[in-house]
């Protein structure tokens, strides 16, 4: 499918956007020329202080930009434009949620359950997670919106209508269905709860706009009296481990977070040095860890995969959110709601393999931040491995190729994803398994927004359709 009315910026969304010269506050250390002659540890103690003083103190200074990733280019404008009015991460987080849950209900909607991950970058705190992946299904709001009220209440900063007003709109008058919406149907046989859609094509949903619209219009008090002890969001701190030199906040226990740093420090163990990374064996390796340690946790058998829809954001506060949602399978229970929107099919206490993901380097201020989101170790390990070890851009890193791992150890392999893997790595691959397995569209996505710097990248993956939005 082309879309032409895609302006320059936005097709060519890898290419990193700077802040102004003068305001950068990693300019220097990021290669300026004059203190050239300056050893390393005195240039990176100068720096160092340099930035801290501008991270702590150097608000006005800097040029607000920022970013969102998610799986529609809608919904990451959604997030952009929120962004643009003063909102923070938070906001923004929860505004293109909400737009998904019109554009993508095969994978999330009103009645998903998700992760929020939220890190600021000036004050370096412990990350936070609010986790509403698993709360009873409640007779006065879906279980989303009980999850983004909480986060909204305690982190966000624009009135709550302004969030949900901008999807309202897509839903009264037609959102352009995506590719993998029709994908999905047609692999689900969902025709019932839409019928028969083509790529492109303008559709309302009626029912939908009308109960986003009551939502916007609920008051701060009438929230509290929705939330009870029983039906709250959990907060708690979240589990940190290192890879690569890098920080990696993830979900703690009972959440799937604590497996992927098992899975990762089992590939650092491997020593993968650049070299090794573009070698046929690297992935054969990479396979082979990841299924041992599937089968020696039996995470395919704890955790249950569903699907899943994440957004990545950084604002020009140096607040990053990864929020990721989903449902237990394509269109929940498939049966659509008289408002509107599907119910999801997760019994309560079954946990999902899905993770909100954020990275940051762990010596230098400067250095690497990435946020992103997945619904498996394996899709996530082989992730942060094209990011930390092969070093690759955000482009490469999501559209790179990449195996899925089922339950029972079998390795899948997405066939028609370009690029993909060469003949011998797939030989190699195969050699893991019994049978072959190759996946059925739609392949899971990942956005990632990364800043280096003061440099500003991201990408949505083409998997789903999806294109990033940023301003500087
Ligand atoms: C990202 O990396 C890929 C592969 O390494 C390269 O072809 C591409 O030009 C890079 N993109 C940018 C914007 O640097
Ligand atoms: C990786 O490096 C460590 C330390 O140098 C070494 O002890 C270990 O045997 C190496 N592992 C592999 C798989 O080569
Ligand atoms: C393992 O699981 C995959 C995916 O569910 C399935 O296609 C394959 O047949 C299974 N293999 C075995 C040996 O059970």
């Amino acid at each position: 499918m082309q879309r032409d009315n895609i302006p320059e910026e936005l097709t060519r969304e890898d290419l990193p956007l700077k802040a102004n010269k003068k305001t950068s506050t990693c300019e220097e250390y990021l290669g300026g020329s004059k203190f050239i002659n300056i050893s390393f540890g005195t240039l990176s103690v100068i720096i160092t202080a340099a930035l801290i003083i501008q991270i702590y103190y150097g608000d006005y200074q800097v040029e607000p930009h920022g970013s969102v990733a998610t799986d529609s280019l809608e919904c990451s404008e959604v997030g952009t434009t929120i962004l643009k009015k003063g909102g923070n991460a938070i906001d923004a987080a929860i505004a293109s949620a909400f737009c998904l849950s019109v554009f993508a209900p095969h994978t999330t909607g009103l009645d998903a359950d998700g992760q929020l991950l939220l890190y600021n970058h000036r004050t370096r705190a412990a990350a936070i997670l609010v986790d509403f992946s698993d709360l009873p299904i409640s007779t006065d709001l879906p279980r989303l919106v009980l999850g983004l009220a909480y986060c909204h209440k305690k982190y966000g900063s624009l009135p709550w209508k302004e969030l949900v007003e901008p999807s309202i709109k897509f839903a009264r008058e037609g959102f352009l269905v995506s590719r993998v919406l029709v994908q999905s149907i047609q692999l689900r046989g969902a025709e019932d709860l839409f019928g028969r859609l083509e790529p492109s094509q303008l559709v309302k949903v009626e029912k939908l706009g009308e109960t986003l619209q009551n939502i916007a219009d609920i008051t701060e008090k009438q929230f509290d009296s929705f939330i009870s002890p029983d039906n709250s969001p959990v907060e708690i701190d979240a589990y940190k481990f290192q890879f690569k030199r890098h920080s990696i906040y993830v979900p703690n226990v009972p959440s799937i977070g604590p497996m992927l740093s098992i899975l990762l420090q089992q590939i650092e163990k491997l020593n993968f040095t650049l070299e090794d990374s573009k070698s046929t064996l690297y992935h054969y390796k990479m396979g082979e860890i990841t299924q041992i340690v599937y089968k020696d946790f039996q995470v395919g058998y704890k955790f249950h995969e569903g699907t899943s829809s994440n957004v990545a954001v950084v604002d020009k506060n140096e607040n990053y959110v990864s929020l990721i949602t989903g449902l237990a399978s394509l269109f929940g229970s498939m049966e659509m709601t008289s408002s509107g929107y599907i119910m999801n099919d997760k019994p309560k206490g079954v946990l999902c393999s899905r993770l909100p993901i954020i990275i940051v380097d762990s010596h230098h201020v400067c250095g690497k931040r990435i946020i992103l989101g997945a619904n498996s170790i394996a899709l996530a390990a082989q992730i942060i491995s094209y990011f930390l070890v092969n070093d690759e851009n955000t482009t490469a890193s999501i559209e790179n190729p990449r195996f899925s791992m089922a339950a029972n150890g079998t390795i899948g392999i997405e066939s028609s994803h370009y690029p993909y893997f060469d003949k011998g790595t797939l030989q190699y691959l195969k050699a893991l398994s019994s049978t072959e397995y190759l996946l059925t569209e739609p392949y899971q996505s990942v956005n990632v927004v990364e800043k280096i710097g003061d440099l500003l990248s991201s990408h949505s993956d083409s998997r789903s359709g999806g294109i990033a939005s940023r301003f500087k």
